[in-house]
């Protein structure tokens, strides 16, 4: 019998994974894990130190210095480098558009993914990423696989960044995302794909408190 309960949560860019990952760890009381926000925050601080982001040796050398944490908050977890706040930082479009490149880094991976499991030892988690259920916690004991259409979950992105004051067009956030989940699902290490044992949602159609149900049923089974 294992001493904590994990719940891995992956899927494509903007499928909701963060927001009701958050929610389900609320309701459980379980700590929350966004590893995305990691591969972010190497991605920031490489971009700010100038190093090339594919040059994997000099980023984990650079990870090696870096500590990454998060603090609880309302409405939303900080994310700290260091000494340095950059939650907002790291949702910034540049940060976006080449956090692809860096987390496909073999001993970028290697040395993030030793940190979240760390994490997930130390009590019952929800983690949400791209190779959680593959990777990171194959062991988890409820797996969840979440999708959306591209159109909607560049829809769901245009509005949040409305609400943060963003300016992005629809047509080219569609783009976008649909560009880094080829790079994801194409890459050699630990690509997107959905574990064999993962119960896949399709959330195309749902609202938040949907999808959150929708999991609460599929882990009281
Ligand atoms: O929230 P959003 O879907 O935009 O992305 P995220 O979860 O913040 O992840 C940002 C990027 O980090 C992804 O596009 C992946 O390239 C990478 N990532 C990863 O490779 N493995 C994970 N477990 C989590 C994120
Ligand atoms: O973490 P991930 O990139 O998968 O997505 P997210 O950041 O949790 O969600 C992207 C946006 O979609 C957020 O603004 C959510 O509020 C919204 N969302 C939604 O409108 N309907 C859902 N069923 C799930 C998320």
């Amino acid at each position: 019998m294992k001493e904590h309960i994990q719940i891995a949560i992956d899927g494509p860019a903007s499928a909701g994974k963060s927001t009701v990952a958050k929610l389900v760890a609320k309701k459980l009381n379980y700590v929350y894990c966004d590893t995305g926000a990691m591969y972010r925050a190497i991605t920031f601080e490489a971009m700010a130190k100038n190093i090339s982001l594919d040059d994997d040796n000099e980023l984990v050398n650079l990870l090696k210095k870096t500590t990454i944490s998060f603090k609880p908050a309302v409405p939303e977890q900080l994310v700290f480098i260091n000494d340095q706040d950059i939650t907002q930082a790291i949702r910034q479009p540049e940060v976006t558009n080449n956090v692809s490149t860096v987390a496909a880094q073999g001993g970028v991976r290697q040395e993030l993914v030793k940190r979240q499991q760390e994490i997930a030892d130390a009590g019952s988690i929800v983690m949400d990423g791209r190779d959680i259920g593959t990777t990171v916690l194959p062991n988890a004991e409820i797996k969840i696989f979440l999708v959306a259409s591209v159109k909607e979950r560049a829809l769901r992105r245009f509005k949040e960044n409305q609400i943060k004051g963003i300016d992005t067009a629809l047509d080219i956030l569609e783009l976008e995302i649909a560009e880094r989940d080829r790079k994801d699902s194409t890459r050699e290490i630990s690509p997107l794909v959905q574990a064999k044992d993962a119960i896949l949602v399709d959330t195309t159609s749902m609202n938040i408190e949907g999808v959150v149900q929708k999991i609460m049923e599929i882990i009281n089974k």
